[in-house]
């Protein structure tokens, strides 16, 4: 029996293409061998010159989670206090992960929908010091992405660490180093990048890898900058384990991001975020961010309110159609779905998604003609010149 394909569109993983698979498909050689050397040499060369980081980027076997816990590992002791500007549920993951680090936590909290802004941070850091600051720049919880460039400058004007989640962002959303102020960038495989889960990514800056240096020993070893630099300068040294496979997923991964160009990427990602919200919006949902923050990598859509739509039932269907998109969560679970539009996506693929939400939506009692948003869909993709990744 075939079995129908199903397009995974939540928030991440994202879709994985044939020439990335291939790599995790490949025989597994030794850490050791100097083909693998090479390859995993070439993936830290890449990160660090594309993302214009003066220091170091690691590659390590975990997910984004790690990351954000490693980032703090680094560059932080006990007692320092920490601003953490949260747009949502990811933003809220890093005040746990510094609270339980013994770390002095505050949160500036926008609503939903909304961005902390550079005058909130200005307010806070302008009446107390700070040692680190953190903002999630895509939050995938509401679909919003901060203005992480301004923050990080007055992050620098203060003096303290520019600590940025970028796990629903990096490869889709414009993000440098050095011009957005940022010391450590985190993010993982399973998003912009289109790699499987399994990766976590890190990058940190001179500064940030001084002040690792000024801590002395610290408790955590996996996460420990300290006894990762050696591997990632010279990565014949070991110390864990890399994940091979995966490693070689992402050198194909950038070969893709470098082949397509990053610049090219961030406006293609925000051309089809553009397009894509007028072909759902055309149905009825709303976009929960408003637009000034609206992020180019993933998007919620409510619910028509008056529709009376059973959220269970609706993501049930649209898996029946063919397509996984992710529940809300917070206050917003049950009021709509989160949809992912970031990575290796092509014209087929945002297509076929939009057209199994439209026959989703008429399953569950939408009043609409059947074609008219994968119309609007088909004419922006025209009028934008979207190309094909
Ligand atoms: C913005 C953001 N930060 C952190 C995480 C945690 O990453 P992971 O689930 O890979 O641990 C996620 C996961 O979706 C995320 O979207």
């Amino acid at each position: 029996m075939i079995k129908p394909h199903k397009l995974v569109m939540i928030p991440g993983p994202t879709p994985v293409v044939r020439s990335i698979q291939d790599q995790m498909g490949r025989e597994t050689i030794a850490f050791g061998d100097a083909r693998f050397i090479e390859d995993f040499r070439s993936v830290v060369k890449d990160l660090k010159e594309l993302w214009r980081c003066d220091g170091q980027a690691f590659v390590i076997a975990g997910s984004g989670t790690l990351a954000m816990e490693m980032a703090m590992a680094n560059i932080s002791k006990p007692g320092n206090s920490v601003l953490v500007c949260s747009n949502g549920f990811f933003g809220d993951r890093y005040v746990d992960i510094c609270r339980r680090r013994g770390l002095q936590v505050d949160v500036i909290s926008a609503p939903w929908g909304k961005s902390v802004t550079p005058e909130d941070v200005e307010g806070k850091l302008s009446k107390k010091k700070y040692d680190i600051v953190t903002a999630t720049h895509v939050e995938t919880s509401t679909g919003v992405m901060a203005p992480i460039a301004e923050i990080g400058k007055i992050t620098k004007e203060h003096d303290a660490l520019f600590v940025v989640d970028g796990v629903a962002a990096t490869g889709g959303a414009e993000e440098y180093l050095d011009t957005m102020g940022i010391d450590v960038l985190i993010s993982c495989s399973q998003k912009a990048f289109g790699v499987a889960p399994g990766l976590a990514l890190l990058w940190a800056s001179k500064k940030a890898l001084d002040k690792r240096k000024s801590l002395g020993t610290i408790v955590d070893s996996y996460m420990d900058f300290e006894k990762w630099l050696p591997v990632m300068e010279d990565p014949s040294k070991y110390w864990g384990t890399p994940p091979i496979n995966l490693i070689w997923a992402l050198k194909q991964s950038l070969e893709i991001i470098k082949e397509e160009g990053l610049e090219e990427r961030y406006a293609r990602h925000k051309k089809q975020a553009a397009v894509v919200d007028e072909a759902v919006s055309s149905m009825g949902f709303s976009v929960l961010a408003d637009k000034a923050f609206r992020a180019p990598t993933l998007a919620v859509y409510l619910y028509p309110e008056e529709a009376g739509i059973d959220d269970a039932k609706f993501r049930a269907i649209a898996a029946d159609e063919g397509i996984y998109i992710a529940g809300c969560l917070g206050n917003y679970a049950g009021k709509g779905f989160r949809m992912g539009h970031m990575g290796n996506i092509d014209k087929h693929i945002l297509i076929s998604a939009v057209a199994a939400i439209e026959r989703t939506a008429v399953r569950n009692g939408i009043k609409l003609e059947l074609g008219r948003a994968l119309g609007i869909l088909q004419r922006g993709l025209i009028e934008e010149s979207i190309n094909q990744i």
